[in-house]
């Protein structure tokens, strides 16, 4: 007797990290994506994926998505400090949680962001907060993962932005003095711990900090990335003022500014001090090596 395959919802799967995501799910389970274009979907999601239009901040849509689906996994945000950030990314997650307990859907992994736990948060990291707050005080069975920075091939954020003018550019802009650190995870890593957390009902209720083994600074992280192509990347420091400044002049002019405000409060700070491999341990899984995934991600 073939097994019925599980229903697991995915939102934000047309993104960097939820095409990699819908790619690895899809042999497990029954894959059901809510996209904004289903046209531009299906060139960006492997067959075999059902898709259901809508939006996160469309009520209706998301209550057609969740019918009938056993586990949903959240993904979809914006992030760029658009117009619409408090609507998709908060308004979302409620409209989310009620789509959720409407249908009778109890499992979720919430994907946080690392920018929630800055001390100074621009809309980004507060939204991401918030919405975290949201799925916490949900009741559903939620699994909320705090990533560090995520990088990986075609990767259209920050990574791919830095990797992106290393290889074209004659120099890099670095705001700041590069100190801040972080603690880059390979976006198929932060999927295999997605996978493993749908499958493993003790991460239920629990939040986890999701980074690679290497702790790296913005200039090291440079510096690597330049060493993998084979450059030695010249770094030309912006001040934090000037770069705020030309942040908040684009935020004036532009719907999804090539900088946020949000990017460059980003830039400056390091993440409160978290166990980023207690996920990786719990679930037998191991991140890799920094220097090995950045060969992957920028081949
Ligand atoms: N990348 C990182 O370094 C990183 C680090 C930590 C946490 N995260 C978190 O991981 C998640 C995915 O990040 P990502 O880098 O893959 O993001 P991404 O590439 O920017 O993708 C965002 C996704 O959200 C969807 N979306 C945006 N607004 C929507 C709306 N109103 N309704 C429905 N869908 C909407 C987008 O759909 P369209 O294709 O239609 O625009 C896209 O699928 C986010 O929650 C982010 O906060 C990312």
């Amino acid at each position: 007797m073939t097994e019925t395959k599980k229903t697991v919802l995915i939102t934000g799967a047309t993104g960097f990290i939820g095409r990699r995501l819908a790619s690895l799910l899809v042999d497990r389970y029954a894959v059901r994506c809510l996209v904004r274009d289903a046209a531009r979907a299906k060139g960006l999601l492997p067959a075999g994926i059902e898709l259901v239009q809508g939006d996160m901040t469309d009520a209706a849509s998301l209550k057609a998505a969740a019918a009938g689906a056993d586990a949903v996994v959240h993904l979809a945000a914006r992030k760029g400090d658009e117009p619409d950030i408090v609507a998709v990314n908060v308004g979302g997650a409620h409209n989310l949680i009620e789509a959720c307990r409407a249908a009778g859907v109890r499992r979720v992994i919430n994907i946080g962001s690392q920018a929630s736990r800055l001390e100074r948060r621009g809309a980004y990291g507060e939204t991401k907060a918030r919405s975290d707050e949201a799925f916490a005080a949900s009741g559903l069975e939620v699994t909320t993962l705090v990533p560090s920075l995520v990088y990986g091939p075609n990767d259209p954020g920050v990574f791919g932005k830095l990797a992106r003018v290393t290889v074209s550019a004659p120099f890099v802009p670095v705001i700041g003095d590069g100190s801040v650190r972080f603690q880059p995870v390979h976006a198929d890593d932060v999927c295999a711990v997605v996978a493993g957390c749908l499958a493993e009902p003790r991460t239920i209720g629990k939040t986890y900090a999701v980074g690679g083994p290497q702790s790296v600074t913005l200039a090291g992280l440079i510096d690597m990335i330049g060493a993998s192509l084979g450059k030695k990347p010249l770094k030309v420091h912006l001040p934090y003022w000037a770069a705020m400044g030309i942040a908040r002049v684009l935020g004036l002019f532009l719907a999804s500014p090539p900088l946020s405000v949000s990017n460059v409060t980003g830039a400056v700070q390091s993440a409160h001090d978290a166990d980023y491999a207690a996920v990786f341990a719990e679930l037998g899984l191991r991140p890799r090596p920094l220097a090995e995934g950045l060969k992957d991600a920028l081949a």
